[in-house]
């Protein structure tokens, strides 16, 4: 097992060139290249656990995958062929929940499983809605879990889907369903993140978004290849942006990352907090892309109860900014926590309250108590990459080292996070020790 260990410091800063590239474009860039007969080229693609697993997927499904350098060149194949194996999705519910919707429309048979982890998270909310429109999925729990087994069909029906969750991976799983085989519209409660829409338009598909309604049209010829250079990502350069926040003298400049506006909603509340943000946007192709100042301010308790789905993934790294935080904090309508890469709400409650911190779970939520500084504790990642990295960050001002076991999953996104933990001042140690 590998550990993290971390000790505090008196003030973190400096320019961040190199985050990590954004995980969410980074699977697209990878699972839409299927959709044209050209190939994609992409800069700058996240080569972390859990996109490299979506790329050996589409390499498995017939496609020719290459990095030159920097640059990923994907050929796709003229027809997805159908592997002689299950397909691997590790620990990326993105990955196996958009391959679900884009296989369950193509002919052939296709398994997918996942880590213990992923084969535990729900596949219901993109399956039910499949299978409404005539798809064939097996699986688990009469297919609630993976394993999950998919006879596609080209042919699948038509939908008028309204999802009951706010959720990017159902949102795009039936996109690509709808435009291999007969379109539809879908429309869920809020908006969840956008990258599905905006580089599916980008690739000349028929997608009208209208009203919090989206149609999709089903595609008569191959889309356009995809030709970018993937932003950097917001959620990983938010523990960064806590850690500034938290910790008094810093200045904090995160480059080129998206500013898309469903992504950046974390660095908004942690500025209504107190904290200074600033967003200096510089490009806008397909994506608002520019770069992100975080400078410490004295932080202020907030209530969280909306957009939620647009700050889901930062809410681990927010719950520390609660922590520092003068007053009571609380989130609530955030139930998606509880089936993330792990039980959110458990994990981060419960890695406080080893730290001292006044913490509770709620069933949608959490309610965290400031504090001026916590107490060095032995904390479990639970196998999540997120909650291992909060708790590192936590460790800026802590009385005492905080370790963090079972950090191997922070490579699931993150490969250059210790790099760049230390090389703003931070004092993070790795050891593999024995379990
Ligand atoms: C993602 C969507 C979100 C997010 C996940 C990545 C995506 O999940 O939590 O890390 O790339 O579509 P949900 O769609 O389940 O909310």
């Amino acid at each position: 097992m590998k550990r993290l260990i971390v000790a505090s410091a008196k003030t973190i800063g400096g320019e961040v060139a190199a985050l990590s590239s954004d995980k969410s474009i980074s699977h697209r860039v990878a699972i839409f290249s299927l959709l044209s007969d050209r190939p994609s080229i992409a800069a700058n693609f996240l080569r972390a656990e859990d996109t490299l697993r979506s790329l050996s997927i589409v390499e498995r499904l017939g496609a020719k995958v290459g990095f030159s350098g920097e640059t990923l060149r994907i050929e796709p194949p003229s027809a997805i062929e159908e592997p002689s194996d299950y397909l691997e999705c590790g620990n990326a519910g993105t990955a196996m929940r958009l391959f679900i919707g884009l296989l369950s429309s193509q002919s052939g048979f296709f398994a997918l499983s996942g880590d213990k982890y992923l084969n535990n998270r729900p596949m219901k909310r993109v399956v039910a809605p499949l299978k409404e429109i005539g798809a064939s999925i097996d699986g688990r729990k009469e297919a609630s879990y993976a394993p999950i087994a998919i006879r596609g069909n080209p042919n699948l029906a038509s939908f008028d889907y309204e999802s009951l969750v706010s959720s990017a991976q159902v949102k795009s799983a039936l996109i690509l369903a709808g435009i291999n085989a007969n379109g539809g519209i879908f429309c869920e409660p809020e908006l969840s993140r956008d990258h599905t829409e905006r580089m599916l338009k980008a690739m000349g598909a028929d997608i009208h978004v209208q009203n919090g309604k989206i149609a999709i049209a089903k595609k008569t010829a191959p889309l356009k290849p995809l030709n970018l250079r993937v932003p950097c990502d917001p959620s990983s350069g938010f523990f960064f942006a806590v850690a500034a926040a938290i910790t008094p003298r810093s200045d904090l400049l995160l480059k080129n990352v998206t500013l898309n506006p469903t992504r950046i909603e974390a660095y908004k509340v942690l500025r209504d907090m107190g904290a200074k943000v600033e967003f200096i946007e510089k490009e806008n192709d397909f994506e608002p892309i520019g770069d992100i100042r975080v400078r410490y301010g004295e932080l202020n308790a907030i209530e969280i109860n909306k957009n939620v789905s647009w700050l889901i993934d930062e809410l681990p790294a927010m719950a520390i900014a609660f922590a520092f935080a003068r007053g009571v904090s609380r989130v609530t309508n955030a139930a998606e926590l509880r089936v993330k890469e792990s039980d959110r709400i458990k994990s981060v409650v419960g890695n406080l309250i080893k730290c001292g911190v006044l913490a509770k779970e709620l069933p949608d939520g959490f309610e965290i108590a400031g504090q001026e500084r916590v107490g060095g504790a032995i904390v479990d990642s639970f196998g999540d990459h997120r909650v291992a990295m909060s708790f590192a960050v936590a460790a800026l001002r802590a009385d005492g080292e905080i370790i963090v076991n079972d950090s191997e999953c922070v490579a699931t996104s993150f490969p250059n996070f210790l790099e760049i933990y230390r090389s703003l001042g931070g004092a993070i140690e790795e050891q593999t020790v024995e379990n």
